[in-house]
């Protein structure tokens, strides 16, 4: 899937699940602001398609990579082709994530492995891929879960665990990658409408002091102040955006 050939004024970004939901909504905003931006998907080519197109209909510049989170060999393979359409890199964004739930006595080792795989290990590997093509100063920013990490909900102990894990991440990543003024945050979203949470937006809805869930493009503003200037003296940070909902 191409491009067009114009110039970037901003580093290129790497968003890592950028066809649906909030990933799809980071990758529009960064290209709105500049940014060439190569996302991956995994399972939604089409999505990804759309995507490429609706981006270079609005100017901007998108690249789509296939690549599982769960396979280390593909996300290094996805960070070589990113580098090699857009340059090295100056935003990433880990939003790739998945939700399966299952009370402790039913979950099953699969969707343990696969959470684990996707959400923890392959964040972290996703992030330490981007590592040598990461320019001084670069951004990178994870998608952790403000609910997931704050409150408890019946069946969803491994997500939660997968997300509290990624707030810890953070900060021991982003003490490693200061020297070279590269900050790591982490961006914890409340109750969001997209496909994760199909079938349950009125009730999560109803559960908000702002009575409604949040759009994907109000989490992507979040990405887009980390991924900016005015956020450089930030790091080793997880900032919420949840409506109020864990009040
Ligand atoms: N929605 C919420 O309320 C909410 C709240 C807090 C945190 N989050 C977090 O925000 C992130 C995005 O959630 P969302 O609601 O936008 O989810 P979504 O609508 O289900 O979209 C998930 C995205 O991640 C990609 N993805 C999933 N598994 C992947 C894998 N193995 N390899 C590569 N890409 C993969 C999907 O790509 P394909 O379709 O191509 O497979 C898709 O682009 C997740 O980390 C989620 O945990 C969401």
């Amino acid at each position: 899937m191409s491009s067009s050939t114009s110039r970037s004024l901003r580093p290129a970004a790497l968003v890592f699940g950028g066809s649906r939901g909030i990933g799809a909504a980071a990758v529009a905003r960064l290209a709105a602001e500049g940014h060439a931006v190569t996302f991956t998907y995994n399972t939604s080519p089409g999505k990804a398609q759309d995507l490429v197109e609706a981006v270079e209909r609005d100017g901007g510049r998108a690249f789509a990579v296939q690549a599982d989170s769960a396979d280390p060999t593909a996300l290094r393979a996805a960070v070589d082709q990113a580098v090699e359409h857009f340059g090295e890199l100056g935003v990433v964004v880990v939003n790739a994530g998945v939700l399966r739930t299952g009370t402790i006595d039913t979950v099953s080792l699969e969707d343990l492995d696969l959470m684990l795989a996707v959400n923890v290990r392959g964040v972290f590997l996703a992030i330490q891929a981007t590592v040598p093509h990461l320019v001084d100063g670069a951004r990178v920013i994870t998608i952790g879960s403000n609910v997931a990490i704050r409150t408890g909900t019946p069946g969803a102990s491994v997500y939660q665990l997968t997300k509290t894990a990624v707030a810890g991440m953070v900060k021991g990543v982003a003490l490693d990658l200061a020297s070279r003024g590269i900050t790591v945050n982490n961006v914890q979203p409340g109750p969001i409408d997209t496909d994760l949470n199909a079938g349950a937006l009125d009730q999560l809805a109803a559960g908000s002091p702002l009575r409604r869930v949040g759009d994907a493009a109000e989490i992507a503003g979040l990405i887009a102040f980390l991924a900016g200037d005015d956020s450089r003296y930030i790091t080793g940070a997880s900032l919420t955006a949840d409506g109020g909902y864990t009040l």
